[in-house]
């Protein structure tokens, strides 16, 4: 039988194909936006963890949803180490969620109280950042010769270890839920990891017109 992170990763590869080829994402990796553009997802970031961790933290007791509560991987001072970086000390004054990601944080903090939805943003958030994430980090060192300390510390788990280690454990941790759930329970996770892509998909598309429209 296919486990349940197997399953889960085959039914949104195609969703995640989708948000790799992202045309922001696309003009980052090409070196073709200016660090102030650059920013400006940085700061889409730190909205949507600072509901994400914050939910995280709420659940950290919780029987089901605690077992994916990782403070290890909170990104909100990396973020805030990274906008400084970015924007200088008056950062917090420049910063604004856009509708795509208020969307994104109402959904996130709409399912808090479901198990299944809250690690449904998890996974398709933090597996994100430790895989793909990981070789975008080096894309913006070599573009923008960012060091550790400040400007991709999103991307930095230090206090991780081994990340292939990690994914492992959290796969077995999410083969562990989906032994818990009836089919019909394990689909519904599997449509909130594809509505978590598609919301996440949108906060770059959005992004990419008001980069547009500054330029
Ligand atoms: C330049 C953009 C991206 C690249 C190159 C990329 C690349 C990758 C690669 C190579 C993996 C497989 C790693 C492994 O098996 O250990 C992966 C996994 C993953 N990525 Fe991405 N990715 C990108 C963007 C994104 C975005 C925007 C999201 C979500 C918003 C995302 C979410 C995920 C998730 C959830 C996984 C784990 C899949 C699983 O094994 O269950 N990725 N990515």
């Amino acid at each position: 039988m296919t486990s349940f992170s197997e399953a889960l990763r085959n039914a949104t590869w195609g969703d995640h194909e989708a948000a790799e080829d992202e045309s922001y994402l696309k003009e980052l990796m090409g070196g073709r936006l200016s660090t102030a553009e650059y920013g400006e997802m940085v700061a889409q970031h730190h909205f949507a963890y600072v509901a994400l961790d914050g939910v995280s933290r709420e659940l950290a007791d919780h029987p089901v949803a605690g077992r994916f509560v990782f403070p290890e991987l909170y990104r909100e001072r990396a973020l805030e180490r990274d906008l400084a970086t970015v924007y200088g000390d008056g950062w917090r004054d420049r910063i604004t969620p856009s509708k795509a990601t208020r969307t994104l944080v109402a959904r996130i903090e709409q399912v808090a109280g479901w198990p299944g939805g809250y690690v449904a943003h998890h996974y398709t958030r933090y597996m994100g950042d430790l895989s793909g994430g990981q070789f975008i980090r080096m894309e913006l060192q070599r573009i923008y010769g960012y060091a550790k300390g400040g400007g991709v510390d999103f991307y930095v788990f230090d206090q991780v270890g081994s990340l292939p280690r990690f994914k492992q454990e959290y796969r077995a941790r999410l083969d562990a839920f989906g032994e818990t759930l009836d089919e019909r329970e394990r689909q519904r996770v599997i449509r909130e990891v594809k509505l978590a892509y598609q919301l996440n998909t949108e906060v770059l598309a959005e992004l990419l017109h008001t980069v547009r429209a500054v330029a």
